[in-house]
């Protein structure tokens, strides 16, 4: 598993930008004023310099754009916004629906029962919380525990995305329906999703029971565990 600093291959693009800044600086010098640069040859050296920070900096940079967030009216209720815990450099995501009523009052992810069912899978699979990056597809508490509405996640999206973006995972375990339908855009039931390889702008997508789910449904555990061995098999590969 990853730790965290810096990604393969951030050594070659340093000397890459080192290279291309030295060579617009020569031809700057040499009198040279405009350049005939195609847009997606400015997009790559763009984003060599993006991809030099780091995904613990891209997180935080993000975490503070989300602020003290008032995009939906999950502020109103919400007693902490919780955004995601675990390694940025991690190679598993998991994603779940939204925070309960103790991830509200604490702050992080699934450390309710169902958080507390999630970490012992997560040990199953020889990893820890630490090792993996758990977020949930919306960063507030909807009351009384209800479903997010769609102008919720609307709202809320493209800070999943950005967390994404910036921890660049091989794969993504959705935890349950809400979380499944939603990144994989589709309505079809978890009990036809689960189990089964998604591909979400490259990232490997394993959805499966989400835990809660499980507390109230233990028979299903098994499948989980398939679910489980399937993406560790891959993992391992
Ligand atoms: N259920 C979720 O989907 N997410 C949490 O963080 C806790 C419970």
């Amino acid at each position: 598993m990853a730790g965290s600093g810096s990604k393969p291959g951030d050594d070659n693009r340093k000397e890459i930008l080192e290279k291309t800044c030295d060579t617009l600086r020569y031809m700057a010098e040499a009198g040279c004023t405009g350049f005939d640069c195609p847009e997606k040859i400015i997009d790559v050296v763009k984003n060599l310099d993006r991809n030099l920070t780091s995904a613990s900096d891209d997180l935080k940079e993000l975490r503070s754009r989300l602020g003290d967030c008032q995009r939906c009216k999950l502020c109103k209720e919400r007693t902490n916004i919780v955004f995601g815990t675990g390694d940025p450099d991690a190679r598993l995501v998991f994603v779940g629906e939204g925070p309960g009523y103790d991830e509200d009052q604490q702050g992080e992810p699934f450390v309710g029962k169902a958080g507390q069912l999630l970490t012992k899978i997560i040990e199953a699979m020889k990893l820890t919380r630490k090792q993996v990056y758990i977020c949930n597809i919306i960063k507030c508490r909807p009351p009384g525990n209800r479903n997010p509405a769609p102008d919720e996640i609307k709202a809320c999206f493209p800070f999943l995305d950005g967390q994404l973006d910036a921890i660049k995972p091989d794969y993504i375990c959705a935890l349950g329906t809400f979380a499944a339908q939603t990144l994989l855009d589709t309505v079809e039931p978890i009990s036809r999703l689960r189990g089964r390889l998604f591909n979400l702008r490259g990232i490997k997508v394993m959805p499966t029971y989400h835990p809660a789910y499980l507390l109230r449904n233990p028979e299903k555990k098994r499948d989980v565990w398939e679910d489980m061995k399937k993406l560790m098999s891959m993992m391992d590969a």
